[in-house]
């Protein structure tokens, strides 16, 4: 029986920050995780209880990692391979940036977090780990930021240093640098490293001196017309607080101008509007059901329950992967080993979308009987046809 049991060497990981290049490498270079073998219930009583405890250890560590790469994910990755790929070939020309721009918790980080996993790994193999024959200087492709809350962009600098950690960020150094300093020193750590793409996170975050955001906008602007790789910014709302476009900034001609090359991206909710949306979302079901392990879930249990699902979490791909980890655990613990509506009734998730539940699962309920009564009615028409020309 223990030859069944997955993951038994599989030491725990440990969670580094993104922010530092240990912690990126430590993830772009991790191998993937082994799907846990899927147990009958019998094979699951058979376990020992150690055996039960890491069996159900490594089933919520692999749900809490589900990654689908869904139709956006994929249309995401390949606008930024595009707009990389030009940089890459062309280093003359004024770098092209690009800024993910979506609404809370529809998968930006994770768009962009495995898109520089994906360019990471392709680097090194191109390139090799080090860039100098005696193994001194790390090849570090990808530089990554999270924007803590209200960082200025001299902040941002200090930031970029710290992911390569370099002196100037065990603080007595930096503060006698000024602001240009900071980042010339930050553009030589990207030199240095030959890195060629610098992703920064929840740019939302970052300090805004003026109403409009007019000055940090010209910042980034700086920013990534003067370091050598190409930026990747993630955030809500960046164009509205006039951060990337050229809406909010068309007051200044030449900002406006270099917006333009910047390319705006977007991730959107699922819909259940059209046929085609439809599909996608049961499709998006589908996938997460093929990627669950638990012992009693059946061909269909969430596809089955695809408005349902989409009622509770208004296609919100995140409060998605929150409720179904929530019933996963749930499954597991309990001893239940599927999901179901009853069970997933009990679990509230957050706030948005618990609020627009009620409101869609009563049309959604109403709209449901009347499907059920419009096919009963056919099947009993369809049926009486049926009858008669077996009877002819
Ligand atoms: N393609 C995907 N596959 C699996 N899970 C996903 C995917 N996209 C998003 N998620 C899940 O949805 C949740 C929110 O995703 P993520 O943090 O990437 O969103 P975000 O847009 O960056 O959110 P925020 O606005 O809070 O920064 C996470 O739990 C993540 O695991
Ligand atoms: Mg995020």
């Amino acid at each position: 029986m223990t030859a069944t049991v997955p993951g038994e060497h599989d030491a725990p990981r440990r969670q580094r920050s993104l922010s530092t290049y240990e912690g990126w490498k430590d993830f772009a270079e991790r191998p993937p995780r082994d799907k846990p073998a899927l147990l009958t219930t019998e094979q699951l009583g058979s376990l020992g209880p150690d055996e039960f405890a890491r069996y159900n250890a490594d089933r919520r560590a692999w749900h809490a990692n589900i990654l689908l790469r869904t139709r956006q994910v994929h249309g995401v990755h390949l606008q930024l391979g595009d707009i990389l790929d030009s940089n890459l070939q062309d280093s003359d020309r004024v770098k092209s940036a690009a800024a993910l721009d979506a609404p809370p918790a529809l998968g930006k980080s994770t768009v962009v977090n495995t898109f520089g996993r994906d360019f990471h790994r392709q680097r090194i193999a191109e390139v090799g780990e080090y860039l100098d024959e005696d193994r001194d200087i790390l090849h570090l492709p990808v530089c990554h930021i999270t924007v803590p809350g209200r960082l200025t962009i001299k902040g941002l600098h200090m930031m970029i240093l710290g992911f390569y950690a370099h002196p100037a960020t065990a603080g007595i150094l930096h503060r006698s640098m000024a602001g240009r300093d900071l980042a010339r020193a930050a553009a030589d750590c990207i030199e240095r490293h030959d890195t060629r793409l610098v992703i920064i996170d929840d740019l939302h975050f970052i300090q805004m001196r003026t109403r409009d955001g007019v000055e940090v906008a010209n910042q980034l602007k700086w920013l990534s017309n003067e370091y050598s790789a190409t930026f990747l910014f993630a955030g809500v709302a960046l164009r509205e607080r006039g951060l990337v476009g050229e809406g909010a900034t068309g007051k200044e001609a030449a900002m406006a101008q270099t917006f333009r090359r910047w390319t705006v991206l977007s991730l959107d909710p699922y819909s259940l509007r059209t046929k085609q949306t439809r599909q996608e979302w049961d499709s998006l079901l589908w996938h997460i059901e093929q990627a669950l392990v638990l012992a009693d879930a059946h061909e269909g249990m969430l596809v089955d329950m695809s408005r349902y699902l989409f009622a509770r979490t208004t296609g919100n791909i995140g409060s998605l992967m929150d409720l179904i980890r929530r019933g996963a655990s749930r499954a597991i613990r309990t001893g239940a080993e599927r999901i179901d509506r009853k069970l997933l009734d009990d679990i509230r998730i957050d706030e948005g979308a618990e609020t627009e539940r009620t409101e869609l699962q009563a049309k959604h309920d109403r709209e449901d009987r009347a499907r059920r009564d419009r096919r009963r009615r056919r099947l009993k028409s369809d049926g009486a046809q049926d009858t008669g020309e077996e009877a002819a």
